[in-house]
């Protein structure tokens, strides 16, 4: 792995970016029209998918974010990258985080750096096994952490290669973390918020899942997938649940890393990134249902 892009296609998101604050950009739809929420099937047919933007309403988005009292938040894939770097902000922010992966040793190491453990639940468990996430779910009923935002962020990108050079076991890695892991966690966790009737979920999409490149058509597939797997969610949800799915923007990771070598180091890092996430994530409203937005 390891070499930049080619060409100025913008992977998981447009350019280096040097942005002084978060722009809350929302992605037109295949089906763009009036954003009219007034029941479910509204909610989740059109009515995430408006063009425009919430540029500019940063102080807006930040003042709703710190109003919101304190919610427990499930985030997979907390062991490094975006997941633990969220965990890390809404912990700071008084947030309690249910959060898995699948390595020990980072989990631990977390669990160490994280504000006022014993608030947090963090555990090693695997997306790709839907036993693991029915564990999980049971776990949290029993800890009484039934989250109140979901963000399915564990992820896995194959190593740059055309598509037909891709061994069958990463395309597999790549489908079964990304689409099926999300699935997976979906199966488990959103019944227990129809059981509170309230919900916030978040997929973790991509520029890739709004556009494409060479070298990486199972991950582009993948994050795709979850655009119109949360669309279709989103039409599903009953009032006081909504699904959203999210681009992080261009973050410097390990999964960066592996699509663009040394020139990840030109983006922004996780810590530059967390506090515009999190910030973004807690002002959500349930009239962003069906959303495509991004960081
Ligand atoms: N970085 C970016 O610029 C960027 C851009 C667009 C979208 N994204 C999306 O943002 C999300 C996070 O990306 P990242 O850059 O932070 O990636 P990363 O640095 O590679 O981290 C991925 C995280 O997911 C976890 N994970 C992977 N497979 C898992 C599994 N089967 N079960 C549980 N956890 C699993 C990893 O932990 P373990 O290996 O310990 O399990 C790790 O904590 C992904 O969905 C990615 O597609 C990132």
């Amino acid at each position: 792995m390891g070499r930049a892009p080619r060409a100025p296609i913008s992977p998981l998101g447009p350019k280096p970016i040097r942005r002084a604050r978060c722009q809350y950009t929302r992605s037109r739809g295949l089906h763009a029209c009036a954003r009219t929420p007034t029941n479910s099937n509204q909610r989740g047919g059109a009515g995430g998918m408006t063009s425009g933007s919430k540029s500019g309403v940063g102080g807006v988005a930040a003042a709703r974010a710190a109003a919101a009292g304190p919610r427990t938040v499930l985030i997979t894939g907390v062991s490094r990258g975006l997941g633990r770097a969220l965990a890390l902000e809404l912990a700071r922010r008084g947030h309690a985080v249910v959060g898995c992966g699948r390595s020990a040793d980072p989990i631990r190491s977390l669990e160490a750096e994280i504000a006022s453990p014993s608030r947090h639940f963090l555990t090693v468990a695997d997306v790709r096994s839907d036993s693991s996430m029915a564990e999980l779910a049971k776990a949290v009923v029993e800890k009484k952490q039934v989250p109140d935002i979901i963000v399915n962020n564990a992820g896995t990108i194959n190593r740059n290669n055309k598509t037909w050079n891709v061994p069958a076991e990463e395309f597999d890695a790549v489908v079964d973390t990304n689409i099926k892991g999300t699935a997976n966690v979906l199966r488990h966790f959103v019944p227990l918020m129809l059981q509170k009737k309230h919900g916030m979920i978040i997929n973790l999409s991509s520029g890739w899942g709004r556009s494409s490149a060479a070298e990486v058509a199972p991950y582009c597939a993948s994050k795709w997938a979850i655009e119109g797997l949360t669309r279709s969610l989103a039409k599903e949800l009953p009032p006081g649940l909504a699904a959203i799915a999210l681009s992080p923007g261009v973050v410097n990771t390990d999964m960066l890393a592996s699509c663009f070598g040394t020139s990840s180091a030109l983006y922004q890092s996780t810590e530059q990134w967390a506090p515009k996430a999190a910030t973004m994530i807690l002002s959500l409203s349930l009239e962003d249902n069906g959303a495509s937005l991004t960081v």
